[in-house]
């Protein structure tokens, strides 16, 4: 009898590093037929509470305690024997064993880091053992919608030295006919930025941050979006109809618990003054969504502004879904938002992020397939975001090699599906624009 080809030969691991410098997991998967898979963990700066744990070493002798290798062994004896054998097709039975050689609730005992990275490594040894794109093994005949990205531009929160509590300040290119086309007005309107940002700011101004936005010395919510009006106007576009705005406010890091208040703009907001704050930027500037416009418990307080801005401008959750699903069905019961991250390594397996996604679309929920603030040249999102038919995706400033490594795979994608391609700025029409 000839061996089934999908059959998973072999599992391996080692420690490689994101673009922090910090120590992550690869995991290698190969199939009896020879396909080989490759997956690296990414890692958040601003995680949220509830996200799946990252297993790290916490020895101060080793890349000051950020190792990764009880990770890497765990792939190596545990995961990685639990599955050799089994079918790489079978991605739910696989990712079932992954959590039952885990056995806890949070993947605290064998890491989401070991697990995700196995977990993609796997159903990308499958589709190279079928020879297929992963788009294309994943999502079907179907797939051939690129996503509108998100792109980072102004960087503050945890990932930028500057005083901004906004952690992203994003360009969303909708009005192009495709997702090449979109890419190239970002491209120039990031360009513009610097431009604007080192004339009126100095050289210290167009600095990056970890996603490669800019990190100007702003304090001013407020400065920070005209700086974006004042580039998309620079580079020829019109702000709101053609490149819209999009902010990642990560509000959990600016959240004073003992007080209730938010501390932003140097001002202490109650949850009430900051929703006002927020409606108030919205009738100002053509902002499309809002992203954890509060802390990663308040359900309440995000069913508030879902409730005033349903239909014309998206709430999104991160920290407070981390994708998962039990998490989301709270947040729909509350109607607390109304799109949703999607982090695989939030969750920690690949069918567990497209149950997500699957929860989330058949409720009506925008979804954002999202990188993270920690990255590496591994570009299984871009997949994903097609696979999936994600309305938007969130991979940084069109800078870094982290960063353009998945702009660079949606490009591919793109000229590959060739006249097949659609972008889905001419599918989905974005509110609060003119
Ligand atoms: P993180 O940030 O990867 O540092 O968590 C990204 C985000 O908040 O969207
Ligand atoms: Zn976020």
């Amino acid at each position: 009898m000839v061996e089934n080809p999908f059959l998973i030969r072999s599992v391996d691991a080692l420690q490689v590093l994101d673009s922090r410098g910090d120590p992550t997991v690869e995991v290698i998967v190969v199939t009896a037929g020879g396909g080989i898979g490759r997956a690296i963990a990414p890692a958040g700066a601003s995680k949220g509470k509830y996200e799946a744990v990252e297993l790290r070493d916490n020895d101060p002798k080793k890349y000051c305690g950020r190792s990764v290798l009880k990770a890497v062994e765990n792939v190596r004896h545990f995961l990685g024997p639990a599955i050799q054998g089994l079918d790489s097709r079978k991605q739910r039975e696989i990712d079932r064993t992954l959590r039952e050689v885990d056995g806890t609730k949070n993947k605290s005992k064998m890491g989401a880091n070991a697990m995700i990275a196995t977990s993609l490594a796997v159903a990308k040894a499958a589709a190279e053992t079928a020879k297929l794109p992963l788009f294309l093994y994943l999502g079907g005949a179907k797939s051939r919608t690129l996503p509108i990205p998100m792109l980072n531009i102004i960087n503050g929160g945890a990932h930028a030295g500057n005083e901004l509590a906004v952690q992203e300040f994003l360009i969303v290119p909708h009005n192009f006919d495709s997702f090449s086309e979109a890419l190239r007005a970002a491209v120039e309107t990031y360009k513009n930025l610097k431009k604007y940002l080192k004339e009126k700011y100095g050289a210290q101004a167009i600095n990056v941050g970890d996603e490669g936005g800019f990190a100007p010395p702003m304090k001013m919510t407020a400065e920070a979006i005209e700086a974006l009006i004042q580039a998309i106007k620079m580079a020829g576009y019109e702000p709101g109809e053609d490149i819209a705005i999009a902010l990642d406010a990560a509000a959990s890091h600016f959240y004073d618990e003992e007080k209730n208040v938010y501390r932003i703009d140097g001002r202490e907001l109650t949850p009430e003054a900051l929703r006002k704050y927020w409606l108030e930027l919205i009738e100002r500037y053509p902002i499309v969504s809002i992203e954890d416009p509060f802390h990663e418990e308040a359900f309440q307080d995000f069913a508030l502004l879902t409730k005033e801005l349903r239909g014309r401008v998206l709430v999104i959750g991160d920290d407070i879904v981390v994708t998962n699903v039990e998490r989301l069905r709270k947040a729909l019961e509350m109607e607390a938002l109304t799109g949703v991250i999607v982090k695989p390594n939030q969750i920690g397996t690949l069918s567990e992020t497209l149950d997500f996604v699957d929860e989330a679309k058949s409720r009506g929920i925008y979804t954002v397939i999202s990188h993270r603030s920690g990255e590496t040249e591994d570009t299984t999102i871009a997949h994903l975001a097609v696979a999936v038919s994600s309305q938007f995706i969130k991979t940084g400033a069109p800078a870094r090699g982290e960063r353009t490594a998945k702009y660079n795979e949606l490009l591919r994608i793109e000229h590959r599906l060739g006249d097949d391609a659609l972008y889905m700025g001419t599918l989905v029409k974005l509110g609060n624009v003119k």
